[in-house]
């Protein structure tokens, strides 16, 4: 097993680590040299396309919080409304699908029960299903109509890192391949995304090259009880995905909500020394955030802030920062999510916990 994981002590760092190549497996194969995206397991047309007034996204965990990003990036490049679900709760209430909805199903094994039980329902209902899968030849991956895969390889770590990563470039490159075909994203729009996408993974490897102060962070609050992550538009996905890796595999009580949403009752519970995450990478949402992160300052909380690089404002709300490259405010999710794995990692690690295999916990969930 030593041998398996590289010189890493777990899995879950090595998979971590693996994001740049994962991202880059991932894409480059798909765009070719007029800068096009070629999605060779997805049949959909252009007229198919037309035809699609709705796409549901459905996943569970991970998943579910990569088809949150996924909505954002549909709706936005290719104008077409979305809704996610959580794939237990989809079949509950007689969901509006028919043969014009485009029902992707997102799932790193390809196999988990709830999700393969939602497709199947939606598929009976007439939809068009396209599934965004790591393992070639899964169910989900037979059943579907169109197939991506996201090429990030083997995941063994029941914490999913690289499988959500890869999913958000999936999501990413799905939008922009149908905005681009309906004519709802600008060719200047498009190749601006792309070049964005294509620089990625060696901003991910840059991060990852100067992680000290996250650390140095999760050594100061392994300590916490309870942690939130607040955050607004997709900042909020992020948030939820940061919050998820920190309790699966610390332990630790957490809650990720929408920042504008605290005032509603979460803030009740913000307390001398609270920790709170705030993810604040997106310019027009910036001084929304500055001012919930002084909110929870002023009643005791400890705030550490995620920004863009050279946004140095937020030091004066936060008692630390961690900051990512430059990027589109509309990908800062493939950089955002990186501190947060780290961070929910070294916390566990500081805790003394199992980090690969949490317990209660199953990498593949295969009943409903
Ligand atoms: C399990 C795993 C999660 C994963 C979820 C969905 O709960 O522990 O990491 O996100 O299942 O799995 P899938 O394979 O469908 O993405």
């Amino acid at each position: 097993e030593a041998a398996e994981k590289g010189g890493y002590p777990h899995f879950m760092l090595k998979e971590i680590y693996e994001q740049p190549k994962a991202l880059k497996d991932t894409l480059s194969p798909r765009i070719n040299e007029n800068n096009e995206i070629i999605l060779d397991d997805i049949k959909l047309t252009k007229e198919d396309l037309e035809k699609i007034n709705k796409v549901v996204i459905v996943a569970c965990g991970t998943a579910y919080h990569a088809g949150l990003v996924g909505r954002y990036a549909i709706e936005k490049f290719a104008r077409i409304p979305v809704e996610v679900d959580v794939a237990s709760e989809f079949r509950y209430r007689d969901p509006f699908v028919d043969d014009k909805t485009l029902f992707i199903a997102v799932s790193q094994s390809g196999e988990t029960a709830d999700t393969l039980a939602a497709l199947r329902e939606a598929k009976e209902k007439g939809a068009r299903i396209m599934a965004v899968t790591n393992v070639v030849g899964s169910r989900i991956s037979r059943e579907a109509d169109d197939v991506f895969y996201t090429w990030a390889g083997p995941e063994i770590a029941v914490a999913s890192t690289k499988a959500y990563t890869t999913q958000l470039m999936a999501m990413y490159l799905i939008a922009l391949n149908m905005g681009i075909k309906k004519g709802t994203v600008t060719k200047e729009k498009y190749d601006e995304v792309l070049t964005e996408l294509k620089a990625l993974p060696e901003k991910v490897e840059t991060l990852l090259e100067n992680i000290e102060n996250i650390q140095k962070l999760a050594d100061q609050q392994f300590h916490n009880e309870n942690v939130f992550y607040i955050g607004r538009g997709i900042d909020d996905h992020v948030g939820r995905e940061g919050s998820l890796k920190l309790k699966e595999i610390s332990y630790i009580h957490s809650e990720a909500i929408a920042a504008g949403e605290l005032k509603h009752g979460t803030i009740a519970l913000i307390e001398e020394g609270t920790l709170v995450v705030a993810l604040a990478t997106h310019d027009y949402l910036y001084d929304k955030m500055l001012s919930n992160m002084k909110e929870v300052k002023a009643r005791g909380a400890y705030v550490i802030g995620v920004a863009q690089e050279g946004n140095q404002e937020i030091e004066k709300s936060a008692d630390a920062v961690i900051y990512i490259p430059n990027t589109m405010d509309e990908l800062s999710p493939i950089l955002s999510v990186i501190p947060l794995q780290l961070f929910a990692y070294y916390i566990a690690v500081a805790r003394g916990a199992d980090v690969d295999k949490p317990k209660n916990l199953a990498k593949s969930v295969t009943v409903e």
